[in-house]
C-alpha cells in the first residue's frame, strides 16, 4: 500500500529523488533568478489534509497567506504570537515516538506556491532550481511537473529544470514536511523549526563544478594550485597576481613565494575561471597544507592551536534564517574576541558564512548535517549509523557537505556530524570523504573510543586532569591495539568544552594552561556561541519583551533553558563568559615582573609575529592615571618570548607615585592593541593586556578609637550606627536606613548548580541540607564599652548542622575626613556534620532605593567569580546597580564584583561606603536572592524598592557542571571556620 502512496518519500530513507549530483556553491556571471520573497503559503495539519491539486499551474491560491522565503514558519509572527505552529525545543529526545523511519501522520506540512517570470534571453533549456536549505523533507513541482524530492535540511538540493522551465510565467509548488525519515538524522540540540529557511533560485547551467586544490610547501615557500573542473566546455584559469593567465586549470601550477592562507593572515588570491562559452566564475584562492606531524596538528608546517567556538545559526526573531549581516556580525565578534576557530555545530552553515571565514580568517571544522542522539536513551537500538538501510543517506550527507564547501581555504577539517553513536555508515562516510578530499582531516567525536575512522582524537567536556592525561598521551588504551597505536599518534581536540550556560563558565584559564602545555592538544571549541532564546512579548497590556526557551511554547517534552548556553546573549551582546574567554585565549601573553622591571611578551600565534601590535603602558595610583606611554617591543616571532626592561618613564611614574604616598595600590597596565586596522577591527582594538602591582600600599592603618555601644530604648547606639536591640541588626548608619547585615550562604542557583550532565547536580545536596531555607537565630546582643557583639546561628529546620556566627562591631568616634566608620568582624564556625560546599559565605543587607551609582576600586569592570576572573582588571570602576545586572535568559545569581577593595554606593538617600579587609566580593541588585531564584524570565524580576547588597568573603566556583566538570578543588567553598571583615561608612 505504502509504495503507492505519493507521500512515501516522506518516510522512506532515500535522501531524495530527481536531484542533481552535489557540487560546490559558487558565483557565476550566468543569469540567476532569485526566488526569495513572498510566497503563497498554507500550513496543512498533516498528510490527510493536503491540497489535492496545489501543484497545478492554474490552482487558485489567492486566498492563501503570504509567507516570506526564506523563513522558518514557526517563527512567523514573533515576537507576538507564532502564526504557524510553534517552535519546540529538545536536546536529545525526538519529539515523536522513536520508530524509524516512521514519523507521525499528523505531520505539519507547508504548501508553498510561487509564480515567477523567466525573462527573454534566459537560457531556460539549461537551468537548475536550487534550494539551499529546506527543513525537513520536500517535494517540488514546476509548472505541474514533479521534479523530485529531497531531504537533508541544511544541505543544498538542486533539480534540473531544463524540461519544465519555460519563458514567461512559471509556477513553482513545494510541499515541505516538518517530519520525515530525515528527522531521525537531524536530532541536533536546538529548536525544531521547519520550512524553506534558506534561499531559493533558478540558475543558468554552465560549468558544473570545480575543486580548487592548493598546497603550501613551507620549506620552499612554493604554492601549488590545481583546479579540477567539470564542465561541458573548455575552461581556462587566470590568477593575475600569480602570473597565471588563460591556463589549463588542472595545472598543477607551482608558484614560488606565495603568501599562505591562515586564520591570522587570510591571504586570498583573486582569480577567475572562464569557460569557452563565456561564463566567468570568480575565485578566491588560499594556499595552505593541513598535516599531522609527529602527532601535532599543523598548517603550513607550523602547529595551530584552536581557540574556538561551536556555532549554531541563530537569530532570536528568525531562527535559523540569517542575513549576511548577521553572519558578518558573528565573524567580526569572534575575531574581536581572539577566537580563531569555529565548528559549524552540527550542520553546514549558510555557505556565505564560510566566505566570511575565508576572508577574515577563521579555521573551520565544517560539520555534516547529522545527529541521531535520540537513539541513546534506547541504548542505541536501531541507530541509523549502523543500519545498512541508512547507508545511502549517510553517504549522501557526507558528499553534499564536502562537495558544497570544498573550495574554502578556511575549512581544514570535515566533521561527520555529532552524537550519532558509532557504526558502519559513519565509517563509510569517512572513507568516502577520504578518497574525495585527502587535503583535510576527518573529525567525529563519537569515534573517540577507537578512532578507527578519524584523524583527530576528539573529546567533549572532559575535565582538566583527564585533558592533561590526553596531552601526555597517557589516556587509557583502546580495546584494539592497532586502534590504540593509531589513536596515540593523533592530535587531540576538545570539540566541546566550557559549557557556557548561564553564569559562567568557570575554569577556562585552567583548560587553556593545559592546552598550551601539551603540543598534542590542538585546542578546542567552547559550547557554544549564542543563546538560542526566542524573542517574545508578554501578552499583557503593557507588554514586556523576553527570551523564550524550551517549555515556553507548551511542548510536552522539552529541555528548558538548556538551549540558552552561549557566549552571546540572543541579541548578540557578549556575555561575561565571552569577555573572559577573550582574555584567556589572548594570542600574545604579557608578563610584568615588578622586581626586575621587566616586561615579557610571549607570542602564541601560529605564524604571525607581534609586529602588528602596538604596546602601551599606563600607571594608575588608586585608579587615577599618573603616567602612560608607548612601549617599544621588538617584533616577536611565533612561539618565542621577548623581554624588555620597562622604560625610564615608567620608573619615573612609579617614583612619583611612591613620593605622593597616596596609600593606594599602584598598578602598571600593559596593553597590546592593533597598530593598524584589520578587516575585523580598527586600529587601537585591544588584543591582550597584563597588570602588575608595582607599589603596594603601606600598611599604616588610619587611627581607630573605639566608641562605646550604648543601649537605648529599643536600640543600641554605636558611634554613627544604630542597631536593633533585639535582633542586633544594623538599622541606621548616619542618615542612611539599613537592614542587615546577616550571615548569608545562599545564591540564586545558577544553571551549573541545577544541572549536571555527568553526575548528581549540586542543588540536590544543597536543598537536602536546607541551604535555601536557613534561619538566622539571634542568640545574644551584648553592647560593651568598646563595641557590640551579636551572636547568632544560621541553620535550617530539621538539620543538625549549623553555622555559628559572631559579629563584632566597633565604631570610630573620630570620623575620618567627615566619614563615619563602622567595622564588622565576623567569625563563622560550622557545627554539626557539614558535607556540602557552601554556595557563598558572606553577609547580606539592604538599603532603600531602586537604583544607585556604584563606584569601586578593584577588579572590573565586569562580573567576576573565583574561577572566572581573568578578564577583570584592577582599577576604579563606575557603574549603576541596573547596569551591573547580567540579563541571563533564565535569571540566576550574577553580577559579582570580585575582591573589591572599596566601594561607594550612592543613592538619593545617602551614600554607603564599603571597605574590604582587605577585599570583599560585592553583589548589589534591586531584588532579593529569593526573587531572583524564583524568576523564570527577565520580565519576572521586579524592583522591590530595596537595594540588596551581598558582601561575600567567598563564593563557590561556577564550574561548567551543567555539561562538564564542577569547580576545581581550590574553587570549592568548604564550610570551615572563617573570619572576615568589612568596614562601613557614609558620606553625604
Ligand atoms: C553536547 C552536544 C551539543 C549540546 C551540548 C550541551 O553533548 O554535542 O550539541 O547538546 O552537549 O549543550
Amino acid at each position: 500500500m505504502r509504495d503507492l502512496d505519493p507521500n512515501a518519500y516522506v518516510e522512506d530513507r532515500s535522501p531524495g529523488t530527481g536531484r542533481l549530483r552535489p557540487r560546490a556553491a559558487f558565483a557565476s556571471d550566468l543569469p540567476t533568478i532569485a526566488l526569495d520573497g513572498d510566497w503563497r503559503f498554507r500550513l496543512a495539519s498533516g498528510l490527510d489534509d493536503l491540497t489535492g491539486d496545489f501543484a497545478a499551474p492554474d490552482f487558485d491560491d489567492t486566498a492563501w497567506d503570504l509567507l516570506a522565503v526564506p523563513s522558518c514558519w514557526q517563527m512567523t509572527g514573533l515576537p507576538g504570537e507564532p502564526r504557524y505552529g510553534t517552535p519546540a525545543y529538545t536536546n536529545i529526545l525526538y519529539p515523536f515516538p522513536v520508530d524509524p523511519p516512521r514519523v507521525p501522520r499528523q505531520n505539519p506540512t507547508g504548501e508553498y506556491r510561487r509564480e515567477f517570470d523567466v525573462p527573454d534571453g534566459f537560457p531556460a533549456s539549461a537551468a537548475v532550481l536550487r534550494f539551499e536549505g529546506v527543513d525537513s523533507a520536500f517535494a517540488v513541482w514546476l509548472n505541474g511537473i514533479r521534479l523530485g524530492d529531497g531531504k537533508g535540511s541544511r544541505l543544498t538540493t538542486e533539480f534540473d529544470v531544463s524540461a519544465a522551465l519555460r519563458p514567461g510565467r512559471n509556477v513553482l509548488a513545494v510541499r515541505v514536511h516538518q517530519w520525515s525519515s530525515g528527522s531521525y538524522l537531524e536530532d541536533q540540540d536546538m529548536w525544531w523549526l521547519s520550512g524553506i529557511f534558506r534561499s531559493v533560485s533558478v540558475a543558468a547551467r554552465g560549468v558544473e563544478d570545480f575543486f580548487v586544490r592548493t598546497a603550501y610547501d613551507h620549506t620552499t615557500g612554493q604554492g601549488t594550485l590545481a583546479v579540477d573542473v567539470t564542465a561541458p566546455a573548455r575552461v581556462s584559469l587566470s590568477v593575475p597576481e600569480l602570473g597565471i593567465s588563460g591556463a589549463d586549470p588542472a595545472g598543477p601550477h607551482v608558484i614560488d613565494g606565495v603568501e599562505p592562507w591562515s586564520d591570522e593572515q587570510p591571504r586570498l588570491y583573486t582569480g577567475e575561471l572562464v569557460s569557452e562559452a563565456g561564463e566567468r566564475i570568480p575565485l578566491r584562492i588560499g594556499f595552505r597544507t593541513v598535516a599531522v606531524v609527529d602527532g601535532v596538528l599543523t598548517v603550513n608546517g607550523r602547529p595551530i592551536s584552536l581557540r574556538g567556538v561551536n556555532r549554531h545559526e541563530w537569530h532570536p526573531l528568525t531562527g535559523r534564517t540569517l542575513t549576511e549581516d548577521t553572519m558578518l556580525t558573528d565573524v567580526l565578534l569572534m575575531k574581536q574576541h581572539n577566537i580563531n576557530a569555529v565548528r559549524t555545530a552540527h550542520y553546514p552553515p549558510d555557505h556565505r558564512f564560510l566566505d566570511l571565514c575565508d576572508e577574515h580568517g577563521l579555521w573551520v571544522f565544517c560539520e555534516g548535517d547529522l545527529e541521531t542522539h535520540g537513539f541513546e536513551p534506547g541504548g542505541w537500538q536501531r541507530n541509523p549509523s549502523d543500519d545498512p538501510a541508512w547507508r545511502e543517506a549517510y553517504l549522501d550527507r557526507a558528499a553534499r557537505l564536502v562537495e558544497r564547501d570544498k573550495n574554502h581555504p578556511s575549512v581544514i577539517v570535515w566533521s561527520l556530524g555529532n552524537e550519532s553513536g558509532t557504526g558502519a555508515n559513519l565509517a563509510a562516510a569517512a572513507a568516502w570523504i577520504r578518497q574525495r578530499d585527502d587535503s583535510r582531516l576527518i573529525h567525529y567525536e563519537g569515534d573517540f573510543a577507537s578512532c578507527a575512522y578519524v584523524d583527530l582524537y576528539s573529546r567533549m567536556y572532559i575535565g582538566v586532569d583527564e585533558l592533561a592525561t590526553v596531552g601526555r598521551g597517557q589516556e587509557a588504551p583502546t580495546a584494539d591495539p592497532a586502534d590504540d597505536a593509531h589513536r596515540r599518534a593523533l592530535p587531540a581536540v576538545l570539540c566541546e568544552y566550557g559549557h557556557a550556560m548561564g553564569t559562567g563558565p568557570g575554569g577556562l584559564s585552567e583548560y587553556q594552561q593545559v592546552i598550551e602545555a601539551h603540543p598534542r592538544l590542538a585546542g578546542g571549541f567552547i559550547w557554544e556561541w549564542i543563546d538560542h532564546g526566542i524573542a517574545r512579548l508578554t501578552g499583557q497590556e503593557d507588554p514586556h519583551s523576553f527570551y523564550a526557551y524550551g517549555g515556553d511554547f507548551g511542548e510536552e517534552v522539552h529541555d528548558g533553558n538548556f538551549v540558552a548556553d552561549g557566549l552571546l546573549f540572543p541579541d548578540r551582546t557578549p556575555s561575561p563568559g565571552l569577555v573572559e574567554y577573550k582574555k584567556v585565549i589572548e594570542p600574545v601573553r604579557i608578563h610584568i615582573d615588578p622586581a626586575t622591571r621587566q616586561i615579557g611578551v610571549h607570542n602564541l600565534h601560529h605564524a604571525r609575529d607581534s609586529g602588528y601590535l602596538d604596546f602601551q603602558w599606563t600607571v594608575e595610583d588608586g585608579g587615577e592615571p599618573v603616567g602612560s606611554g608607548g612601549l617599544t617591543v621588538p617584533a616577536t616571532a611565533p612561539g618565542t618570548t621577548t623581554t624588555i626592561v620597562w622604560p625610564a618613564d615608567v620608573t619615573a611614574a612609579l617614583d612619583a607615585a611612591r613620593k605622593n604616598d597616596s596609600g593606594h595600590e599602584v598598578w602598571l597596565t600593559v596593553t597590546a592593541v592593533l597598530a593598524a586596522g584589520e578587516t575585523w577591527a580598527g586600529a587601537g582594538h585591544e588584543i591582550a593586556w597584563a597588570q602588575g602591582l608595582v607599589v603596594a600600599p603601606a600598611a599604616s592603618p588610619v587611627p581607630f578609637t573605639p566608641a562605646p555601644a550604648i543601649a537605648h530604648d529599643g536600640y543600641i547606639a554605636l558611634g554613627p550606627a544604630r542597631f536593633d536591640a533585639r535582633s542586633g541588626v544594623l538599622i541606621r548608619l548616619g542618615d542612611l536606613e539599613l537592614d542587615g547585615p546577616r550571615l548569608d550562604v545562599w545564591r540564586a542557583p545558577i544553571d551549573n548548580d541545577l544541572l549536571s550532565a555527568f553526575g548528581e547536580p549540586q542543588i540536590g545536596a544543597w536543598l537536602a541540607a536546607g541551604l535555601h531555607r536557613m534561619r538566622h537565630d539571634v542568640l545574644g546582643v551584648e553592647p560593651d564599652a568598646s563595641g557590640l557583639t551579636v551572636t547568632a546561628r544560621l541553620a535550617a529546620a530539621g538539620s543538625s548542622s549549623g553555622l555559628g556566627v559572631v559579629y563584632r562591631w566597633t565604631a570610630c568616634d573620630t570620623p575620618n575626613a567627615g566619614q563615619a566608620r563602622l567595622r564588622l568582624e565576623a567569625v563563622v564556625t560550622p557545627d554539626g556534620p557539614w558535607s556540602v560546599p557552601l554556595p557563598r559565605l558572606g553577609v547580606a543587607m539592604s538599603l532603600p532605593g531602586t537604583d544607585a551609582e556604584v563606584e569601586w576600586f578593584g577588579p572590573g569592570p565586569g562580573e567576576a567569580y573565583r574561577d572566572s576572573r581573568a578578564a577583570a582588571r584592577v582599577g576604579r570602576h563606575l557603574s549603576t546597580v541596573s547596569a551591573m545586572q547580567i540579563p541571563q535568559i533564565r535569571p540566576q545569581e550574577n553580577g559579582n564584583r570580585h575582591q573589591v577593595r572599596h566601594a561607594r554606593i550612592t543613592t538619593p538617600g545617602g551614600t554607603l561606603l564599603i571597605t574590604g579587609d582587605p577585599v570583599i566580593d560585592l553583589t548589589v541588585r534591586p531584588w532579593s536572592t529569593e526573587a531572583l531564584a524564583a524568576a523564570a524570565h527577565q520580565h519576572d524580576l521586579v524592583r522591590d524598592g530595596r537595594l540588596h547588597l551581598h558582601l561575600d568573603h567567598a563564593h563557590h566556583g561556577l564550574g561548567s557542571t551543567a555539561c562538564g566538570p564542577g569547580p576545581s578543588a581550590p574553587d570549592v567553598l568548604a564550610a570551615v571556620t572563617t573570619a572576615f571583615g568589612v568596614e562601613f561608612g557614609t558620606s553625604r
